[in-house]
């Protein structure tokens, strides 16, 4: 069966301050960390062996998942150095690989929530006799993602990653950060040093006349680089638009894990979660938002699409819009926060300091 590589050592920057003690695949979604999706997605399409590429933060991965038997799956971790890139963290976790040289090798970007079917890229590999198979997907904004062409047979014919001007906008189809590679191509990457798959790797094998071949659908797909998205796609698990096996609960307008308290007449919707040990008070309104474990919602605290961290303290009555508090802050009562306002961790804002409107 299948191996696979997760690239999991980014250092999360646009997702700070979530990703300041915790690395953005462990950052919980929809009550567990966003890597437990992807690992039970993989397990379900029949991968067995998994290798995870860890650098920042990298002690973390393994005290949580262990050898990976609780998910049925044979894990194991290798840390860089120096961070090395996607491409350069590849070609260091080879001698992790079981797969002979002809054979194929999934590698996923470690922060994609994706219907993908897995299978059905490996088979588009096996058929089409590529070197590398990408899953494509196409967004309305290519900008910020690695753009893919390819010619009406599906054939890669550039890839140019966050192109810079208008004249290299020359498709909405972009890398949606899943690949089959030939095992023999991972052995061609540059070791010792940082090499970037989407700058380096891909647009050399393409040079070299390598066949790359696209897969473009459809399905559900986000990047959780940012913590607007990040929390669309909690709140898309929870209510079961985006697909996992690992939702620990059952889908539908929220999720309160085992161990929170929420009182009553307090209102969570719109795939909200709150997580293990955290506390909502008296008539609180929860919409679309993700409240980690420890956290604290005080009576009357209206939030929506925002994230709390753990162990942070919403005051009464307080109003988030679109706000991300970091792990451990107290947002005193009567304050009002929006539109991608970021609360580092363990700050302190007190009682009616902030706020967007005139009224006291
Ligand atoms: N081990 C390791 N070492 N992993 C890394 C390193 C590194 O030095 N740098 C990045 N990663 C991991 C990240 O943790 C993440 O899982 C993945 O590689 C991609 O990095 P991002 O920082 O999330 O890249 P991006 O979102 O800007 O762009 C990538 O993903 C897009 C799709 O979401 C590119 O692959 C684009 O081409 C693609 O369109
Ligand atoms: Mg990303």
């Amino acid at each position: 069966m299948t191996e696979a590589i997760l690239l999991v050592g980014g250092k999360g920057t646009r997702l700070r301050p979530m990703t300041v003690n915790t690395p953005k695949p462990m950052v919980p979604a929809a009550g567990v960390p966003f890597l437990t999706h992807q690992l039970a997605r993989a397990r379900a399409a029949g991968v067995e062996h998994i290798v995870l590429a860890t650098s920042y933060l990298a002690e973390v991965f393994e005290p949580y998942f262990g050898d990976g038997s609780s998910l049925g799956l044979h894990l194991e971790y290798v840390t860089e150095v120096e961070p090395l890139g996607t491409g350069g963290a590849i070609r260091n976790v080879a001698s992790r690989l079981t797969s002979g040289p002809d054979e194929p090798v999934l590698i996923f970007n470690g922060d994609i929530l994706t219907g993908l079917d897995i299978r059905a890229l490996v088979e588009t590999h096996e058929t089409s006799g590529a070197d590398v198979s990408l899953h494509l997907t196409r967004v309305e904004d290519p900008r910020a993602f690695g753009l893919v062409p390819t010619d009406p047979t599906g054939r890669v014919t550039a890839f140019l990653e966050k192109p810079q001007t208008p004249e290299e906008i020359v498709t909405d189809q972009i890398n949606a950060g899943a690949y089959v590679f030939r095992r023999s191509v991972i052995d061609t990457i540059p070791t010792g040093r940082p090499v970037s798959v989407e700058r380096e790797t891909f647009p050399g094998l393409l040079a070299d006349g390598a066949h790359l071949q696209g897969m473009v659908d459809s399905t559900y797909w986000l990047d959780l680089g940012t913590p607007q998205a990040f929390v669309r796609g909690s709140a898309d698990l929870v209510l079961g638009r985006a697909p996992s096996p690992a939702v620990p609960g059952r889908c539908g307008d929220r999720l309160v894990v085992a161990g929170a308290s929420v009182a009553p007449d307090a209102k969570l919707t719109g795939g909200t979660v709150v997580g293990a040990g955290a506390t909502v008070g008296a008539g609180a309104r929860i919409d679309g938002s993700a409240v980690m474990a420890g956290a604290v919602v005080e009576p009357g605290a209206v939030v929506t699409d925002s994230l709390v961290g753990e162990g942070a303290r919403i005051g009464a009555r307080t109003v988030l819009h679109g706000a991300v508090i970091g792990d451990g802050a107290h947002v005193g009562a009567d304050n009002e926060l929006r539109d991608g306002v970021r609360v580092w961790c363990g700050a302190r804002l007190p009682d009616a300091s902030v706020r967007f409107s005139s009224d006291q």
